[in-house]
């Protein structure tokens, strides 16, 4: 006879309770950019948004960011670090693969012995780790769980490609998800289409650094070895994410049963002003809906880029806890995530 095995005493419904950001210091206005490509501030304004960006600096580490923002994402919700159960960081720039960063952010919070893992899901990151921290609550894996995007962009980021030099951005954004009486995180349209796994990716395998010969190392011009950048096929992805995702987009608000004169607010990935505004008018957002535009100034941040919009409209007060939120990652591989919650 097979033995009963209980099952976990979960939560019936789960929440986002505080969420926290951290920036870098430094702001890198677009004549920075333009010291390196043949562009114009007034070109790369029109075509993605972006005027400002911020790019870590020395001490500003995936791990650094990671904390601050997990810090005030904690604070935020009103826990304290020990309830924390499980620490999910989604990044695909923190470039000590093993151990997982999440264990050290684990250790240096004072989450006790939280589970922790790191998870690779480009720019649908956040939307990736607030599925698995929902399902972690209610199922009854952790009461609390740590979601945070981080990354340093900056760092693979190829200041002479001209399609790419003025696009990513650096920081941290971070979320507490925790137990809820009522639903508070809609289901969760999420999926890939490999097929197109070629459109953004990074230039040079960590593997091809593994040669006998040292003199097959790809160098730069000055001699030194070449370290990978991303690179994309920019009107693909353009293409893909103006036609796909505001599909993708509609359908996780007729899931969660929520009308678009329903919406308080809608917070997408942000990569380009531009694919932005056609979301907003292929979803037929009305006046009332508060666009998250922090591409502006942020640049595209991948997995951080959804929570640090969230927590700059709070911040600023240009939307509120309960209101009712769209949002929507989606980028390499090619991924996407998109669900309707309730903000903190
Ligand atoms: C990158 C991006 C801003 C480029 O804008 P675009 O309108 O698609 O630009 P294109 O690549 O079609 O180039 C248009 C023209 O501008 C030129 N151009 C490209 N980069 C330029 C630059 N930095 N400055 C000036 N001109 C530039 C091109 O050479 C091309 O010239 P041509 O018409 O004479 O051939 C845009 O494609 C984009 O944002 N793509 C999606 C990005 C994204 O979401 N990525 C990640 C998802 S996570």
């Amino acid at each position: 006879m097979t033995a009963k095995i209980k099952p976990a005493q979960g939560s019936p419904y789960a929440r986002i309770l505080g969420v926290g950001g951290y920036r870098p210091t430094r702001v890198v206005p677009n004549e920075e950019i333009l010291k390196h490509i043949d562009s114009s501030d007034e070109w790369i304004r029109s075509r993605s948004g972006i005027a400002t960006r911020h790019w870590a600096g020395p001490e500003e580490t995936v791990a650094e960011m990671t904390l601050e923002a997990a810090g005030k994402a904690v604070a935020n919700a009103g826990i304290s670090p020990d309830q924390v159960g499980a620490v999910i960081v989604s990044t695909v720039s923190h470039f000590k693969q093993t151990p997982a960063v999440a264990t050290e952010i684990v250790d240096r919070m004072g989450a006790g012995k939280a589970a922790a893992f790191d998870i690779n899901a480009g720019c649908a990151g956040f939307g990736y780790g607030l599925t698995l921290a929902k399902g972690l609550v209610v199922e009854g894996s952790a009461d609390h769980v740590l979601v945070v995007g981080a990354e340093r962009l900056s760092d693979l980021t190829d200041l002479t490609d001209r399609s790419t030099a003025f696009l990513f951005g650096d920081g941290a954004g971070a979320v507490v998800v925790g137990p809820s009486d009522e639903p508070a995180i809609g289901p969760s349209i999420w999926g890939s289409e490999g097929d197109k796994r070629d459109v953004i990716s990074q230039t040079i395998p960590w593997g091809d650094y593994r040669v006998g010969d040292v003199s097959q190392l790809p160098l730069d011009e000055d001699g030194s070895v070449r370290f990978p950048a991303l690179r994309q096929e920019g009107q693909t992805v353009f293409r893909w994410a103006v036609f796909e995702m505001a599909k993708v987009a509609q359908q996780a608000l007729d899931a969660a049963g929520i009308a678009a004169d329903e919406l308080d607010v809608f917070i997408p990935h942000q990569a380009n002003m531009r694919i932005i505004d056609s979301m907003v008018k292929t979803l037929k957002l009305p006046e009332h809906v508060t666009v998250a535009r922090d591409v502006e100034t942020t640049g595209n941040t991948s997995a951080a880029s959804i929570p640090l919009a969230m927590e700059r409209l709070l911040a600023t007060g240009r939307a509120k806890s309960g209101d009712t939120a769209l949002l929507i990652g989606f980028g390499a591989g090619l991924v996407y995530a998109a669900t309707v919650v309730t903000l903190p």
